[in-house]
This record gives C-alpha cells, structure tokens and sequence, in this order.
C-alpha cells in the first residue's frame, strides 16, 4: 500500500543504478521525499528528473564533496530522516593479483563513504524523530568467497559499523545492513549475461534464482519505517538462502 514514507525524507546514494535506483524508485512510490546522490552525475540527474527528487553529482569518498552535498540535500528537503547508502563497488581478483588501489578504493568507497554520508547527516538524522540508517553490505560480509578480500573486508567493515552505529545512536536513530546475494545489476553483469555462471549460481541458493533489485528495495522499505521498530544494528541476508548453505 503506498504512502508508508509519507513525510519522511531520505538520502539515497549509488541511486544512478541497480539497487539504490530500484530503492528511489519504490521510495517515491511510497511517499518520501528523496535525494539522490551518485558519481553518475547524468543518471542520478535523469533519476531525479524522473521522480521529482534532488540529485546530486558526488563521490561518496570525497568527505569535503560529501559535506557539502548532504547539507544542500537537508536544506532542499528540510532536514534528513533516513539514509541509504547503496554506493559501492567491486573488485574480484585473488589476493596475489589485487592491487593496493583496488583494496583502498574498495575501502573508500564501501566503508569510509557510509561513514562520511552518516557523519555529514548526522545533525539532521539527531533532529528527526525515528531516524534510520540503511547500509547495503554484502553476503561477503557474513562469508569468505574467493577473490574477495578487499570487498569482503570492506563490507565485514561495514556491518560492524552499523552495529556501532546502532550502539552509539540509538534510540532515536536505527541502523540496519542488508546483506543481498547475487542480485542482477550492473555490478554483475560479467556473471549473468554467462549461463554457466547463473546455472552455478542458482544451484547453491535455496530459492532457485537469481536475486532483483527490487528484492532489495522492499527489504530497505522495510527498515525504513516502523515496520522494523524494535530491530538495530542486525545483518539481514537478501540471498534467496545463499549464506547459510
Ligand atoms: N549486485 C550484487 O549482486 C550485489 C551483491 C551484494 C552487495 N551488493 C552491493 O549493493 C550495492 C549496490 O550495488 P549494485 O549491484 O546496485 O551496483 P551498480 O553498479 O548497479 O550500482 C552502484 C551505483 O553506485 C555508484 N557508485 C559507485 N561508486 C560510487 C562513489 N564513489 N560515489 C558515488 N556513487 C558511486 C555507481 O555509479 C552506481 O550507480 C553496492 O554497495 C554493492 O556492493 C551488490
């Protein structure tokens, strides 16, 4: 039933594609106001357009670009209810071939760029009554995969973060992480359009397939409201039964 943001006002980044798009998208299906944030500056433009939200350009790593954003972001909608931080990237290789850039990117990004979005919404996220907090880690924050270390390590990072967060900010600010499987979106395009990949990759869920975004969505939907009033600081896999097998 639409309207379950009616009167709330989020921050969504990474909102130029795959979950944080299909996020805004069902967010302003239900009422919130929205301000999107992504490094795409024409697909978070063209989004916003689209959905009546502010957009901005902005490197959720870059502190100082970050600041100024998310206080645009509070000054257009009038202050900051919740935050999604969808942003994030990938890089798999085996640890002998993985890069030190790529391991600090994938820290920049993934762990230091929540940080920097939570601490320059903060002040906001304290004024508004029943803040939330939405991280999007991973499953590879609950388990090893190969080729993952930097990744895994960034988004391990990030869920003990947001119990902290939990901790450190409640009551009147949760802090939530999903952890999706293999979702379809551009970040893995390189395994889905390859039906070995999907055959492999579908045999080892329990729910046979392979996630969607919107999988995602209605899972951060769910700890944006009071729906999830009496949960903090939990992981919460999106994997159709991948973690636990
Ligand atoms: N797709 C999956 O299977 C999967 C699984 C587990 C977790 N995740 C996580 O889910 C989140 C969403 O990923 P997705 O699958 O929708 O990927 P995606 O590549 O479709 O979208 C990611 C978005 O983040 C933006 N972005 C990347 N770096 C940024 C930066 N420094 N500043 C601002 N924006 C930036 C990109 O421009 C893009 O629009 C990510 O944090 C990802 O790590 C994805």
């Amino acid at each position: 039933m639409p309207g379950k943001l009616k009167g709330r006002r989020i921050v969504v980044t990474g909102a130029a594609s795959g979950m944080g798009l299909s996020i805004a998208r069902l967010f302003a299906e239900e009422g919130s106001g929205l301000a999107l944030l992504d490094r795409n500056e024409a697909g978070v433009r063209a989004l916003a357009g689209e959905l009546g939200a502010a957009g901005y350009a902005c490197d959720v790593a870059d502190r100082s670009a970050v600041d100024t954003v998310v206080a645009k972001a509070g000054e257009a909608l009038g202050g900051i209810d919740g935050v999604i931080n969808a942003a994030g990237i990938l890089v798999t290789k085996l640890f002998d071939d993985l890069e030190p850039e790529s391991w600090d990117q994938m820290i920049a990004v993934n762990l230091t760029g929540p940080y920097n979005i939570v601490r320059a919404a903060l002040p906001m996220l304290r004024a508004a009554t029943r803040a939330t907090i939405v991280n999007i880690a991973s499953v590879s924050a609950l388990m090893p995969m190969a080729g993952t270390a930097g990744y895994s390590a960034s988004k391990a990072g990030l869920a003990m973060f947001t119990k902290c967060l939990g901790l450190d900010l409640g009551p009147s600010i949760r802090a939530n992480t999903i952890c999706p499987g293999v979702i379809k979106t551009e970040m893995t395009r390189y395994l889905w359009e390859n039906p070995e990949h999907v055959a492999r990759a579908t045999e080892r869920v329990a729910l046979k397939r392979l996630g969607v975004p919107e999988d995602v969505a209605r899972a951060a939907l769910f700890f944006s409201t009071e729906e999830s009033g009496f949960t903090t600081g939990t992981e919460f896999p999106v994997d159709g039964g991948f973690s636990w097998r």
